[in-house]
């Protein structure tokens, strides 16, 4: 008789309904539970942030989710379209590829810290002024990359920018005029 195959007991659904947890064995025997939480503070926009934070969770979903910055966007979560950027320590970073708990002692600031403070205000007069966005959904991630051309290298050339933002993909707009803002902002 052929024999059935049954995928691991740590993906089974459980009787009754109920996600089981996701439990690996230890080398040498015993076991660890994936969902572990770790005390975590981070410092997210100037403010300092204690939470208990499970193990896997990424730092975009924990902004988004668990602090309400919905201001930076979740697209591929695989590193790959940029939506997710937020600055880590004045580095951007992918917020999908980074675990929340990884950020602990850290500075994290997003979209809505760098709005507050007035530091992207010029980025953001000339996205608005050269028409820059259609349907905004790339434009926080576009913003927080601009804003770190701006800052480190004040003479990009426009190939330069385009460079740049290579990392962050735009459906709507064709970036000609995302360039042009960015070009405008780092002429000045
Ligand atoms: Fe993070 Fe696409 S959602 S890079
Ligand atoms: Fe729609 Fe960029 S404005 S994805």
């Amino acid at each position: 008789m052929k024999r059935q195959i049954r995928p691991p007991t740590s993906i089974l659904p459980r009787k009754g309904g109920g996600a089981r947890r996701a439990i690996l064995p230890r080398e040498g025997g015993g076991k660890y539970e994936l969902e572990r939480a770790l005390d975590t503070t981070l410092i997210v926009n100037g403010t300092p942030v204690t939470r208990r934070i499970p193990a896997r969770q990424h730092l975009i979903d924990f902004l988004r989710e668990e602090l309400g910055l919905t201001g930076s966007h979740v697209g591929c979560e695989h590193g790959v379209c940029g939506t997710c950027t937020v600055r880590v320590d004045g580095k951007i970073v992918r917020g999908c590829l980074m675990l929340a708990v990884q950020a602990d002692g850290r500075r994290v600031d997003t979209i809505e810290g760098l709005s507050d403070s007035g530091e992207i205000a010029a980025l953001q007069e000339a996205f608005h002024r050269h028409n820059a966005l259609q349907c905004g959904f790339c434009t926080p991630g576009m913003l927080i990359a601009a804003q770190d051309l701006v800052a480190n290298e004040p003479g990009a050339s426009r190939e330069r920018i385009r460079e740049h933002l290579s990392g962050n993909y735009c459906r709507c707009t064709g970036y000609q005029a995302i360039v042009d803002a960015i070009e405008d902002v780092i002429g000045k």
